[in-house]
């Protein structure tokens, strides 16, 4: 057989060998990093910094050897810091080492996933029916991994309007039919919010319902706002029941919201973003997700609570055919083959927005594989455990002061003095976040609670230990003895952000 030269293509590696070995002293770095998560909280970039990223026009290439070093200086010390133990801003899952393994394998490979018959497709199969029966849904359920749960988000409710409408909606649209409204808790996730805006139904088609003292939505409030749009013309299409609230970690009643929903004919969405997790973990906390099996579509995340790098949601939706009702679409050029790469069924292009679609499902597949549920499902335990313990520390440390119960893996606490007016308590406990993540100590992030800014910590981290949320609560308090005698006082009432 004639030899083929190995490349022709000068966007190859002209040197392989060297680049062999560039490339394995990039992956020795990438992992000293990761084995020293301790050593990389956050960091702020600086203007210099940005200078260096700077791409100009870039027509000419600067070769491997520069690249490397930039990966290496110029890039991995400025991440977002969620791979620190002492992270617990906004729900940032931490990511595992065997992403790295995976996403090098993902790139080598370079799948198109909208469809079509090779391996990365099944590995996606595999991935969905896993999710499936962890959430115990029927069979017929159909699922696509997607950039996160507020993509899912359009996806989920776009298959509930497509069931309230009917299939005409996809050709004429939604103008002149019945208006559309859904229902939620007070505290809904604002995804839920931007998928109504992108869907055409508008924001203002929520109705968010007040909460009983359990955290649920009030069931007999939602009858009666349901009851009260039917008799105004309104047409309630979709209820969604919250796992896992983002301020506090609430959940609704979802055997309740099922039982509803099934009497009323409206379709039950589920934001699961983090909280569905919950199924894995021990008691109490894998009960407060009881009904969740009952859902018309559920939506969350592998990114945040199974701790998978970045970028991966799901959405699953119970009867496949309204899944394909609302997305497929093949024109000749997709038609489906007998056999070779363009066969294969289902194509995943027919279950999301995105035709071309990368392997997300392969970074999943690789963690469950490497460590099976039962780890997972040890390590959300042990973060619920840790915030119960925060919440401890909280109450134990004069000056603070816990806002909330700790039900899930959220505490939410206060640190400045009671008596101040809202302003004031504001600017101190926004100002400690602040100077707690300038200084290397630690990431919070703020939200608000009962009228007031406080500080809020989501432990979604797999490398967190005690000593952790020790040594952070006590970081807390003397950032706020330090700022209660420092000369800024006065100005705190300005710093609300
Ligand atoms: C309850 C809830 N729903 C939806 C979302 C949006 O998820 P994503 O950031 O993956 O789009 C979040 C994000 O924190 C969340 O906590």
């Amino acid at each position: 057989m004639e030899s083929q030269p190995e490349t022709c293509s000068p966007l190859d590696p002209v040197d392989w060998e060297q680049f062999r070995l560039q490339a394995h002293a990039l992956l020795d770095r990438c992992l000293d990093r990761l084995a020293h998560a301790r050593d990389f909280p956050w960091r702020p970039v600086t203007a210099e910094d940005r200078m260096a990223l700077e791409l100009g026009e870039a027509v000419e290439g600067q070769g491997m050897d520069r690249l490397v070093t930039d990966l290496v200086e110029r890039i991995m010390p400025f991440a977002t810091g969620n791979t620190h133990p002492r992270f617990f801003g906004w729900v940032h899952g931490t990511g595992l080492a065997v992403g790295v393994l995976s996403e090098m394998v993902a790139a080598t490979m370079n799948s198109n996933c909208g469809g079509r018959d090779h391996g990365a497709v099944y590995v996606e199969r595999e991935v969905i029916n896993w999710c499936r029966r962890c959430f115990g849904l029927p069979e017929q359920t159909s699922g696509i991994l997607v950039a996160g749960t507020s993509q899912a988000t359009v996806i989920a409710l776009a298959c509930a309007r497509q069931r309230a409408l009917g299939a005409g909606s996809r050709a004429e649209g939604i103008q002149g039919l019945p208006r559309l409204t859904a229902y939620a808790m007070v505290g809904v996730h604002n995804a839920l919010i931007k998928a109504l805006e992108l869907l055409g139904l508008g924001g203002a088609a929520l109705r968010t319902i007040p909460c009983r003292s359990n955290g649920g939505m009030d069931l007999d409030a939602l009858s009666r706002q349901v009851a009260e749009d039917r008799l105004s013309g309104l047409r309630p299409f979709c209820v969604i029941g919250t796992a896992g609230s983002v301020d506090l970690g609430l959940f609704d009643d979802l055997s309740g919201l099922a039982d509803f929903c099934a009497q009323e004919r409206i379709w039950l969405h589920v934001d699961g973003a983090f909280g569905a997790w919950a199924r894995l973990a021990d008691a109490p906390w894998r009960d407060r997700v009881c009904g969740i099996e009952r859902a018309d579509s559920l939506a969350l995340d592998f990114h945040k609570w199974m701790y998978v790098q970045y970028d991966c949601g799901v959405v699953l939706i119970r009867e496949e055919a309204d899944h394909r009702a609302a997305f497929a679409a093949r024109p000749a050029y997709l038609a489906q083959q007998s056999q070779g790469v363009g066969s294969g069924e289902p194509w995943y292009c027919d279950y999301g927005i995105d035709l071309s679609r990368g392997f997300r499902a392969l970074k999943v597949w690789s963690a469950l594989r490497a460590h099976g549920s039962q780890a997972f499902g040890e390590a959300i335990s042990r973060n619920c455990r840790l915030a119960m313990r925060m919440a401890e520390r909280v109450t134990a440390t004069a000056g603070l002061r816990l806002v909330a119960p700790v039900t899930l893996n959220i505490c939410c606490f206060s640190a400045a003095p009671e008596g101040w007016d809202a302003a004031h308590q504001d600017g101190f406990n926004t100002r400690i976040v602040q100077q707690l993540q300038l200084s290397g100590e630690g990431v919070f992030s703020t939200t608000r609670i009962a009228g007031l800014t406080v500080l809020r910590a989501a432990i979604v981290n797999h490398r967190t230990c005690e000593a952790d949320i020790d040594g952070l609560i006590a970081a807390v308090a003397a950032e706020s003895e330090r700022l209660l005698s420092s000369d800024a006082l006065p100005k705190l009432g300005q710093l609300r952000s």
